[in-house]
């Protein structure tokens, strides 16, 4: 009666979980070309086939791994953090902290559903720490291992705070994000609202830095 049960769920869990690892495949910092994250696996797991059920629906309802490979990449006013997909994951908390030793009971917690979270609208060098759990239907994960790093010294916070933020939102939530140099100086001159604003080349360099995610 349990594997009936389970065996529906198992497949629906895999699937979940193959589109999230492709999902979280498409930026440009290098972190993730070292990380193959699961696309081999997509191309050679039958995921709907439900020929197996003891093994894939026994996965399914066991509570997934704890996250492996969890890296942290410093960058302007961001950190980005990726891990390898966790075998029966259908998704993932982030913990965060400012100090050394964040637990999930400490930190300060972000659902993800994919293996790569851009952490968005940080101050200038300063260190962040992290840990990751996996969940599914059966509950969440042990933590994985801390990771940490800092942001970068370059400050696009400060500029855009002073010049941007009070018509596109703060930095982390801001409704010009992935904004190139070129688009946000052509922005300056043909936005009636913006022309006023007079910011140095290295400054308008660093709020598109800051502004920059790719996720
Ligand atoms: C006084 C309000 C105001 C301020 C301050 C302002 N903007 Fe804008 N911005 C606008 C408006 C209005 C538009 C046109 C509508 C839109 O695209 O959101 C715009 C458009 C843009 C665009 C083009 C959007 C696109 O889709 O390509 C970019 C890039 C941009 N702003 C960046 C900035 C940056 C960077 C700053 C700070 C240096 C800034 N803006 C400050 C009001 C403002």
């Amino acid at each position: 009666m349990k594997n009936r049960h389970n065996l529906p769920m198992a497949a629906f869990t895999i699937a979940v979980f193959l589109m999230a690892g492709c999902g979280g495949g498409q930026t440009d910092n290098n972190v993730l070309s070292t990380t193959p994250a699961a696309a081999p696996v997509a191309t050679t797991t039958p995921a709907a086939v439900p020929a197996e059920p003891p093994a894939d629906a026994q996965a399914a309802a066991k509570v997934p791994d704890a996250p492996t490979g969890v890296s942290a990449a410093g960058g302007t006013n961001k950190i980005t953090l990726s891990w390898n997909a966790a075998g029966g994951a259908t998704s993932y908390n982030v913990y965060w902290s400012p100090s050394s030793g964040v637990t999930a009971a400490t930190g300060a917690r972000v659902a993800t559903s994919g293996n790569v979270y851009v952490h968005r609208g940080l101050p200038p060098a300063a260190d962040y720490y992290y840990v990751v759990t996996a969940l599914n239907g059966s509950g969440e994960s042990a933590a994985s291992a801390q990771a940490f790093t800092a942001t970068a010294q370059l400050d696009g916070s400060a500029p855009y705070g002073a010049n941007c933020a009070s018509c596109h939102g703060s930095l982390a939530n801001s409704s010009a994000t992935n904004k190139s140099v070129d688009q946000i100086m052509s922005a300056l001159q043909t936005v009636g609202s913006m022309c006023g604003i007079a910011l140095t080349d290295s400054q308008i360099a660093d709020i598109s830095a800051a502004l920059t995610y790719n996720e």
